[in-house]
């Protein structure tokens, strides 16, 4: 039976002491966002010169002074990831008025320049369109040209890589590649650049202090990273774990994790939630699953044919990558430490796949007469491993 082990750190990131040189596959994170207030108190914690640039007020100084606590971070995922490891990081810019001047800080830009003096090659990245509905959410001069500001809604997740592209050599490291692999549906839609369907998060959270303080980023968001850029049994770091999403994540996809979080109070009850999750998990497997064979159907009523069968579902497939293309779904997670915890898979029968129904909350899928995209909506929109 698959098992997966998942541990975390309370503890400052810019010193993962615990994580060898070149261990990690794979890093999902979002950091504390440079100028956004919610973040001010975190980054003057770790260094005393910030709040003076705020108070002076000095932006530019204070926005260099919070990268650079972020830098020190930046330097320990690169040590830590393997070559031809990927990090993927979800990051908003941030607009802000200090003292009369109203400006904006480029985050990504910022990171992206560290990360190249690092070593890392940047890769073609992703913008997530966030809406915000909120009815202040123009500002400036209204419908008087000229000094109103465009609304900023969108973040990017910046993708990154150590060095060349990663190795897969021995014969079980290729076939491990092969069962890992995404539908081609799934993959025209999550290597699009514009990601317009995620939706903030509607984690529920223990107390409603740490919903405020969470800034977490949709499971979605995590899910499909950790299904593009790693492969199972991999080991995936969130350096800024917050909430745990991205650990929550690899469970699901069957990968190991490791996380790093500052403050203690944002993981009060994780092994609760995690021990609770199975359900859900296996819901975002019958979710994929389900949905696939409403593409198939429909792009076999639409007359075009589907060449390719898997061979452990049975289901047909648009290309032979997807032939050996096999599920693990989480069947119960056991604590190991207050830290650590084991999570055991099961590989759904091939009956199953082809008796599964949809999930609540599954998303119409729209007729796409031969389309390539399947569905413009999320594959898990409600998806919320609980408090
Ligand atoms: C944007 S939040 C991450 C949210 C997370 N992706 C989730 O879904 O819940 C950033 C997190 O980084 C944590 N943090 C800030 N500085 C840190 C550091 N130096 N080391 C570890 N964690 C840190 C904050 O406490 C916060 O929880």
């Amino acid at each position: 039976m698959m098992k997966t082990t998942h541990k975390h750190y309370i503890l400052n990131a810019a010193n993962m002491a615990a994580v060898a040189d070149c261990s990690i596959n794979l890093v999902v994170t979002s950091p504390p966002y440079p100028m956004i207030d919610m973040w001010d108190e975190i980054f003057c914690h770790q260094d005393g010169r910030i709040e003076k640039a705020l108070k002076k007020p000095d932006g530019t100084l204070a926005f260099e002074l919070m990268h650079k606590v972020l830098d020190r971070v930046w330097k320990e995922v690169f040590r830590v990831l393997s070559p031809g490891g990927f990090a993927c990081i979800n990051i908003g810019d941030a607009t802000r008025t200090l003292g009369d001047n109203f400006a904006l800080y480029p985050n990504h830009a910022r990171i992206l320049t560290a990360a190249q003096a690092l070593g890392f090659t940047a890769l073609p990245c992703i913008l997530w369109r966030k809406q915000t509905n909120a009815p202040n959410k123009f500002m400036g001069s209204g419908m008087l040209p000229a000094g109103a500001y465009v609304t900023l809604e969108h973040e990017y997740i910046l993708i990154l890589r150590k060095g060349g592209k990663r190795e897969f050599t021995s014969p079980a490291a290729k076939k491990n590649r092969r069962q890992s692999a995404l539908f081609w549906e799934e993959r025209n839609q999550w290597f699009s650049d514009i990601w317009m369907d995620l939706k903030g998060t509607r984690q529920a959270m223990g107390k409603q202090t740490n919903r405020n303080r969470s800034g977490a980023f949709p499971f979605e968001l995590a899910y499909r990273l950790i299904n593009m850029y790693s492969v199972k049994q991999d080991l995936v770091l969130d350096p800024f774990l917050g909430t745990g999403t991205t650990m929550l994540a690899a469970m699901a996809a069957g990968r190991n994790s490791a996380g790093y979080e500052i403050d203690p109070s944002l993981l009060e009850n994780f092994y609760d939630k995690c021990h609770d999750s199975p359900g859900h998990f296996s819901s975002v497997i019958q979710q994929r699953i389900y949905l696939h064979n409403e593409f198939v159907r429909q792009r076999l009523e639409a007359g075009k044919p589907i060449k390719h069968e898997n061979t452990h579902y049975g289901f047909p497939v648009v290309t032979r990558q997807e032939k050996e293309l096999v599920f693990s779904i989480p069947v119960s997670v056991e604590q190991q430490s207050d830290q650590s915890m084991v999570v055991n898979y099961e590989i759904p029968s091939r009956e199953t796949a082809h008796t599964v129904t949809a999930p609540p909350n599954t998303p119409a899928v729209p007729r796409t007469s031969g389309a390539k995209s399947r569905t413009d909506g999320l594959l898990f929109p409600d998806f919320d491993p609980g408090p």
